[in-house]
């Protein structure tokens, strides 16, 4: 996903605010489930967000998405965050977010959503990770 950097998006110092980076994070990750599972979905949790580095007015706000981890209605995505600057060609990391969202079926019920395919040793990695994260936190 792509954000030119507007006016109304910065604080007076011309920085990207915080919650508005988060807003973006949220959607691009929700897009990413939604195109996954085909059904309706809620976000269930976010986890820690640091931001490495302001993106500033005129610049682009570069989101890359993806699947990390699939449960049975549960999906974790991970959102890169990235700061363009167009003069000079250059790009940086700002932050980087781990989401986690539920498919609901009509009454608002987590209801169960397609296996995840993982294919690379890095997918696999990541995969393993996330399940490990969930069974520490007594959720899988
Ligand atoms: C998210 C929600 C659907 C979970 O409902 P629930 O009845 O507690 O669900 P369950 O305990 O059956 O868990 C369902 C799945 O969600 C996961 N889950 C539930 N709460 C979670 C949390 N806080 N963080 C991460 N995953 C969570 C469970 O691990 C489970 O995953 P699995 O099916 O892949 O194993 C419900 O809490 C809800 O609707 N919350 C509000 C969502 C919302 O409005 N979000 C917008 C921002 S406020």
């Amino acid at each position: 996903m792509v954000q030119v950097v507007l006016p109304n998006d910065t604080n007076p110092l011309g920085n990207v605010l915080g919650g508005r980076v988060m807003h973006w994070i949220d959607l691009v990750g929700a897009i990413v489930a939604y195109r996954h599972c085909h059904l309706p979905v809620v976000t269930a949790s976010m986890e820690r967000l640091d931001f490495h580095y302001p993106i500033r007015l005129g610049q682009i706000a570069i989101l890359k998405a993806f699947l990390i981890y699939v449960g049975r209605t549960s999906m974790e995505v991970m959102v890169e965050v990235y700061a363009d600057d167009p003069p000079t060609g250059t790009r940086k990391s700002t932050s980087t977010a781990r989401i986690t969202y539920v498919a609901i079926d009509a009454q608002g019920r987590p209801t169960p959503v397609p296996a995840l395919r993982v294919i690379t040793e890095e997918e696999r990695r990541r995969f393993d990770d996330a399940k490990r994260r969930r069974e520490a936190e007594g959720r899988a």
